[in-house]
């Protein structure tokens, strides 16, 4: 896909790796709706791009959106959700681990409405993470969600051709996901990254590529594709 020109909405558009793919579309010329629920993040988005507010858990401002913004030709999720469980299972408060899965209910909107208005040729990006194929202990709750989102897509893949969907998976990788500052946020990275192949957290930017590339290749459907640092090895 060219992807000069073209219409692109980028859910959880307004940070980290949704921002990021947010100034490369724009960079290679695409025409970008980014969405996030908090206006305030968007004064981080280049000039050229438009921000609309959004939550992607609430189904009828999803269609309505749809229905103002399309047709468009690519649409990426990036949105985190909600809230992310971690710890051991077997102390596991279910309504934690429940509510881990607004990521999932949040893509399946964006995937079940957003279909409705993609064009004839347009494509999908999902994000799920390495956990979702080499999870530590106390990352079952994000092991679930990632594999059940690589799934999700898989599945669709097969009912929409020759429209495209696809997974980016990341590692870890510096955004402001994580809160920590400073010697702390250093400090954290170094912990989870040291034993890695590439022992650091990556970046936004080299996910947003990972993104990129599956939205430009047009003969890459029902994959997921990790840019993990080797993580999946370590
Ligand atoms: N960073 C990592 O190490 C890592 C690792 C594995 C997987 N991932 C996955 O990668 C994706 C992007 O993560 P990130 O690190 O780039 O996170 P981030 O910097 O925190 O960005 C998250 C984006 O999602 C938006 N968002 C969150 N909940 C939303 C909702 N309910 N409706 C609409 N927008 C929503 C946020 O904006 P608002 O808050 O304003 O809505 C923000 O724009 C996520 O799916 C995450 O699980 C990240």
């Amino acid at each position: 896909m060219d992807v000069s020109g073209k219409k692109a909405l980028v859910f959880g558009g307004t940070s980290g790796i949704g921002l990021a793919t947010t100034q490369q579309l724009v960079k290679l010329g695409a025409h970008v709706i980014a969405l996030g629920r908090d206006e305030s993040k968007a004064t981080a988005l280049p000039s050229s791009a438009t921000f609309k507010q959004c939550d992607v858990r609430d189904r009828d401002a999803l269609q309505s959106l749809f229905s103002e913004s399309g047709p468009f030709d690519i649409l990426v999720s990036a949105a985190t959700g909600g809230s992310r469980a971690i710890g051991k299972f077997s102390d596991m408060d279910m309504d934690g681990y429940m509510a881990s899965f607004d990521k999932l209910w949040g893509y399946a909107n964006v995937v079940r409405y957003g279909l409705d208005h993609l064009s004839e040729h347009g494509c999908i990006v999902l994000v799920s993470g390495s956990p979702a194929r080499r999870c530590g202990p106390g990352q079952v709750a994000l092991s679930s969600v990632g594999g059940a989102v690589e799934a999700l897509s898989r599945a669709v893949a097969k009912e929409i051709s020759p429209r495209r969907i696809n997974v980016m998976s990341p590692g870890l990788i510096d955004t402001p996901m994580v809160p920590l500052q400073g010697q702390e946020r250093a400090a954290h990275y170094e912990r989870l990254t040291g034993n890695n192949l590439i022992a650091r957290a990556g970046t936004a930017d080299e996910c947003a590529q990972g993104v990129i590339f599956l939205i430009q290749n047009d003969f890459v459907t029902g994959t997921t594709l990790d840019v993990d640092g080797g993580i999946l090895l370590s």
